[in-house]
């Protein structure tokens, strides 16, 4: 039985902040932003959207009645969470009107965690074929204003329908992984941005991209000219770039050209929307499968994720007959061209707002956000999240 992607999600807020302003605003020369990290424009969660609402908003667009009724398990991958102890997953479940016979958690690994609950859900779909899962990977991205990380910054969320019978990408055994405690980006519970060590989380990411590649080519046999593309978790699009390149002497010329090709498809959305941690690698892939126009059906794709802290993994897919079908390039490019630019002080206006952490009120300005799911205030330490339609 075949058990994979069966349809795929996206949304990002409304706003955004141009890289070259940002730039120029750091005193930096935008060369490096644009071309050296590889960002032009950096997606900004308002106050009316978190991690909830943002996942809650990218699986809207993709359920029908039948999936409603026939999921029975919601995974919630995230890392900007909205509390310790419920799962962001329980929130969605009522948003999105899902039946009560449900399983609703929230998985936990840094940018792995949606990675986690993909192959969860093959676990689950394997046991309960007629069933479906829906995996969520949803998230805020923070370093802080004027740090190194601030350009890598990004919001928005990816919903994966997984389920027998996948119109988009069947995945495929094995899939390989590698484990290590090492601190190159981490966020303590006290604090609301993220701490890294950059050069050093460079460095693992490529390593642990080596390894996990190595252990794929010896289980498998399979070499680069296996794959027509290979998709990355992309905290910023010029990363995933530096882990392919270790690795394109082991083809030939065309081989060189076609995954390099695929690679600039592969960060459409990425480099204008930015790091989406959980959802970034199935971003990249929602961009290659919506921007490429000469991937047919029956290709293999790679997929390399990596949670910081920190866990990789490779493993691949292959593309269904017919998954264009199951595509909706024109409803992204019309959202993310909707989007409203804003300036690099609004952006700092928002960054600095918070929200009230001591049980009294606040109404928040909903009218003002175009999303059909948004947090409409905290009431008694609760948030309340209204679904406008
Ligand atoms: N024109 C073109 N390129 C320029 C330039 C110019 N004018 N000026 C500089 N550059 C290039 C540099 O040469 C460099 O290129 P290479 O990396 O290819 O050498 C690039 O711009 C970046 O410059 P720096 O290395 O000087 O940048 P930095 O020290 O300010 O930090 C960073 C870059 C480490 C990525 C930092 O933004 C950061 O810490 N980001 C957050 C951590 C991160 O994203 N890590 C990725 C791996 S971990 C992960 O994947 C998990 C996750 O999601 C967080």
């Amino acid at each position: 039985m075949q058990i994979g992607i069966d349809k795929i999600g996206f949304y990002t807020p409304h706003l955004y902040v141009d890289m070259e302003k940002l730039a120029l605003a750091r005193n930096e020369d935008p060369g490096k932003f644009l071309i050296g990290i590889g960002q032009e424009k950096m997606a900004v969660a308002p106050v009316t959207q978190d991690a909830v609402t943002l996942a809650a908003n990218a699986a809207l667009e993709i359920l029908t009645d039948e999936d409603k009724e026939k999921i029975d398990f919601v995974i919630f991958g995230t890392e900007s969470g909205v509390d310790h102890s419920k799962a962001a997953a329980i929130y969605v479940h009522r948003l999105l009107g899902l039946k009560p016979e449900v399983r609703a958690v929230e998985v936990k690994e840094a940018c792995f965690g949606a990675t986690a609950g993909l192959q969860m859900a093959r676990g689950h779909i394997a046991l309960h074929p007629e069933s479906k899962v829906l995996v969520l990977g949803s998230d805020i991205s923070r370093y802080g204003l004027n740090t190194s990380g601030e350009v890598t910054q990004g919001a928005g969320a990816v919903a994966m329908v997984v389920s027998a019978h996948p119109k988009i990408l069947a995945i495929e055994e094995p899939s390989v992984y590698h484990t290590e405690d090492i601190m190159d980006f981490w966020r303590p519970v006290y604090s609301d941005s993220a701490y890294v060590d950059g050069k050093f989380s460079n460095e693992k990411y490529i390593s642990f991209f080596q390894n996990v590649w190595k252990q794929y080519r010896e289980k498998t046999g399979f070499t680069l000219s296996d794959f027509k593309a290979i998709c990355f978790h992309m905290p910023y699009t010029k990363m995933g770039l530096k882990a392919l390149r270790t690795v394109l002497d082991e083809t030939d010329e065309d081989g060189r050209e076609r995954l390099l090709a695929h690679y600039e498809t592969s960060k459409s959305y990425n480099k204008i929307v930015g790091n989406i941690y959980t959802g970034a690698l199935y971003l990249s892939l929602l961009s290659l499968l919506e921007q490429n126009t000469n991937i047919e059906a029956g290709a293999r794709i790679g997929l390399y994720s990596y949670g910081s802290g920190a866990v990789g993994e490779f493993f691949s897919g292959i593309l269904q007959p017919g998954y264009r079908k199951a595509l909706q390039p024109a409803r992204h490019q019309q959202m993310l061209e909707a989007r409203k630019e804003i300036s690099v002080a609004e952006y700092e206006a928002i960054f600095t707002t918070s929200l009230p952490n001591d049980g009294s009120a606040v109404t928040l300005p909903v009218n003002e956000d175009p999303a059909t799911v948004c947090l409409a205030g905290i009431e008694g330490h609760k948030r309340q999240y209204v679904n406008k339609n």
